[in-house]
């Protein structure tokens, strides 16, 4: 088991060498580190929990469009190092699971599902969900806000994808969800002091925007 983990951790690192977009290494070397700690704690197959969280962005759609449905990156790279056809499958179901999109979410069948989904959620809220989310909105020319401009609430899959706005109004948009879309009872418990943090840092965005503080 070891051995295919060390050769997973060089697969991802070497594919995302030259990505800035919030997909990153270090991305999934924190949802891999996470994920191992929740499944340690709810007694999940962690193989293929560590496998799932290693390789879930390698077939993602903004990065790899053309290998997105079928998850090609990852089930090569499984098959090609002697994974089990079974655990192939459920790890590519896992990944197809993990993505957030809007109201069109999925919750994982499986356990290992629904830790590697909150593991990837975890990353997106907290201190380095504030720094990716305003890494993401300068990366996609995005203001960091504009009082003039609402959250909307609810969007489906399309929806959230294609619509224009704020980074602030990303926090309401999907941040502020997520801790009551948790699946583990580890990650509820993180989720909401990261939630905490993110309110404290917001109000404080707010009342320095508005000259109070
Ligand atoms: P996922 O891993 O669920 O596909 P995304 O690709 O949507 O996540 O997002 C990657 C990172 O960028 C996350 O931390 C996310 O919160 C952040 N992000 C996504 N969309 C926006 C946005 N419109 N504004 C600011 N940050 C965003
Ligand atoms: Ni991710």
């Amino acid at each position: 088991m070891e051995q295919i983990i060390e050769k997973t951790l060089c697969y991802v690192k070497e594919y995302f060498e030259n990505e800035s977009s919030g997909h990153d290494y270090f991305h999934t070397l924190r949802v891999y580190k996470m994920a191992k700690h929740i499944a340690a704690e709810e007694q999940a197959n962690m193989n293929v929990v560590l496998l799932a969280a290693l390789l879930h962005d390698v077939d993602d759609f903004k990065l790899s469009p053309t290998t997105s449905k079928n998850k090609d990156n990852a089930r090569n790279f499984l098959k090609n190092n002697g994974v089990l056809d079974c655990d192939i499958e459920l790890i590519c179901k896992i990944i197809d699971e993990v993505s957030f999109k809007g109201t069109d979410s999925k919750i994982p069948d499986t356990l290992e599902g629904k830790i590697v989904q909150d593991a990837d959620r975890l990353d997106a809220i907290g201190a380095i969900g504030i720094a990716r989310a305003f890494a993401y909105g300068g990366n996609h020319n995005r203001v960091m806000h504009d009082p003039d401009i609402k959250p909307s609430l609810n969007m489906n899959e399309v929806e959230y994808r294609s619509h224009i706005s704020t980074t602030i109004n990303h926090f309401y948009e999907k941040l502020f969800t997520l801790k009551d879309l948790m699946n583990t009872k580890t990650a509820i418990k993180l989720a909401e002091s990261r939630e905490q943090y993110m309110k404290e840092y917001i109000q404080e965005f707010l009342d320095e925007w508005d000259g109070i503080k």
